[in-house]
């Protein structure tokens, strides 16, 4: 590999390492780019004013080790340590998945819908990026976030302290509601555990350095959903709200199991047309 990165121009040596990622990856100028940046300890968006310069030999080293565990198929999040989420920076690491933007969605309607001062919560909250970007967005809400990982919640304090300041969000550890005390919230979020665990290993090779209790559920993906839909009406106050991101192959099952537990229920699609976002009206 070294032949190939010595002595470059650094526009070079990305378009380099873009070639050697096109195998593995669907974005690999931008992978390139983020590593580059990172190594560089800039923002992305300036690279193009050090295009022209010789690349240093210790800044190569490092790129390089970095390029090697993409190619390895870690993704790029987890190797420089953070991701982007509704325009805030998240911390991440190998205990929390990476926030991905069809989530974005989700973040959405719990701005839209909650009214003044709502009391909301996220279960299963990983980096703590739904709960964040709501709190963020929408100060005026009372924000709570669980999740049944110590170590996810080590992750989303940080990341509640760094982007809204400490104390802004009430973290709890429970598995869904069980430790969560007896009260009602206006708002229940949550982007649960939905890959049928039949399908782990056609998943992209990227996914399977994610831990794997947020991403896989029994029942082909239905176990988590069903017993947030069924424990959520003693949490949730009168006309509160159940919004949970869902696979697309669960649609149906969800709306029957809804409408047996008395929510009126509606599916909205993302950016890709497919169902992604149920919202349960108690
Ligand atoms: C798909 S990830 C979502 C993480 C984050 N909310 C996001 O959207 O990026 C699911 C999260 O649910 C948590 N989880 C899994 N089973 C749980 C349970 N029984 N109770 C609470 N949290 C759970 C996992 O630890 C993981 O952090």
């Amino acid at each position: 590999m070294s032949d190939a990165f010595d002595n470059n121009l650094i526009i070079q040596v990305i378009a380099n390492a873009s070639k050697y990622l096109e195998p593995i990856s669907a974005t690999p100028v931008l992978d390139a780019e983020i590593l580059m940046a990172h190594v560089l300890g800039i923002d992305r968006q300036k690279l193009v004013l050090y295009h022209n310069s010789i690349i240093d030999k210790r800044i190569l080293t490092r790129f390089k080790r970095l390029l090697s565990r993409r190619l390895k198929n870690e993704p790029v999040a987890y190797i420089v340590g953070y991701k982007e989420f509704y325009s805030l920076p998240f911390k991440v690491n190998k205990h929390v998945l990476i926030p991905r933007p069809e989530t974005e969605l989700l973040v959405d309607c719990a701005i839209y819908y909650a009214k003044q001062h709502a009391t909301l919560i996220d279960i299963g909250t990983g980096s703590g990026a739904i709960a964040i970007a709501i709190k963020y967005n929408r100060p005026d809400c009372s924000v709570w976030a669980s999740d049944i990982s110590s170590n996810a919640l080590k992750v989303a304090k940080q990341n509640a302290n760094t982007i809204l300041g400490k104390n802004k969000i009430k973290f709890l550890q429970s598995n869904l509601f069980d430790s969560i005390p007896p009260m009602t919230f206006d708002v229940i979020v949550s982007n649960p555990p939905y890959i049928n665990p039949d399908i782990y290993y056609q998943l992209q090779k990227d996914v399977h350095y994610e831990p794997k209790e947020a991403l896989l559920a029994p029942d082909n993906g239905f176990s988590i959903i069903k017993s947030l839909i069924e424990k959520a009406h003693d949490y949730l106050s009168d006309n509160g709200l159940l919004i949970i991101e869902i696979g697309e192959d669960l649609s149906s099952r969800i709306e029957h199991f809804a409408s047996l537990h008395n929510f009126s229920i509606s599916i909205l699609k993302d950016y890709a047309g497919l169902p992604r976002i149920a919202s349960l009206k108690k």
